[in-house]
């Protein structure tokens, strides 16, 4: 398992279950457009994944809040054209986690399709979209929140200065920034 090194300090101790079970999920499962990209890899969708998780567990979400998290890491880059900014891969990937759903028969969740969805997008237009949607609860702005703040956290794979961490939503990110530094470097290590 991809992070192993990583899943078996005890900071992440309560989040591996989910971990597992997640990156168990987009590695059998989710298809990329981009295979062969340097940036966007299912390895960068590992690290999302379990920075999201981490924050998450630190902000006390629930289980399915969580699952709501792991969905949309395991998509979110799935659709892209390109390593550059590519705005519109986002709606893409949600659409084919959408479809995905459909025909294999499992449960559609709205909040990870609109994370997913606007996750490529600035917060004042993600966050207006999320609270004037009709179908997304309350808490879909925190979960927005803290995937976007998951995302950002991987960017020193572009660069020592390519996280401007005055971007970050939450307290719990900004503790983590040394956290995905490190992580960075064991996933470059392990490479697995
Ligand atoms: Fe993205
Ligand atoms: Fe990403």
């Amino acid at each position: 398992m991809f992070l192993t090194n990583v899943l078996n300090e005890s900071d992440c101790q309560p989040i591996k279950k989910s971990y597992d079970q997640w990156y168990t999920f987009m590695d059998k499962n989710v298809e990329f457009w981009l295979p062969d990209s340097e940036l966007h890899t299912k390895n960068h969708c590992a690290r999302v994944l379990l920075l999201a998780l981490l924050i998450g567990h630190q902000k006390g979400l629930s289980h399915e809040e969580k699952d709501t998290l792991g969905m949309a890491a395991a998509f979110h880059d799935s659709r892209r054209l390109n390593d550059g900014v590519d705005k519109g891969h986002g709606i893409r990937a949600a659409e084919y986690y959408k479809d995905f759903c459909r025909e294999h028969e499992l449960p559609y969740d709205v909040q990870t399709y609109y994370i997913t969805s606007y996750h490529d997008q600035d917060d004042s237009f993600g966050l207006s979209e999320i609270t004037n949607s009709p179908v997304v609860r309350e808490r879909g702005v925190l979960l927005y929140k803290i995937f976007k703040d998951a995302d950002a956290l991987d960017r020193f794979r572009l660069g020592p200065n390519a996280l401007n961490v005055n971007m970050l939503r939450t307290e719990e990110a900004h503790r983590l920034v040394d956290f995905a530094k490190d992580l960075l470097q064991k996933s470059n290590e392990t490479n697995s």
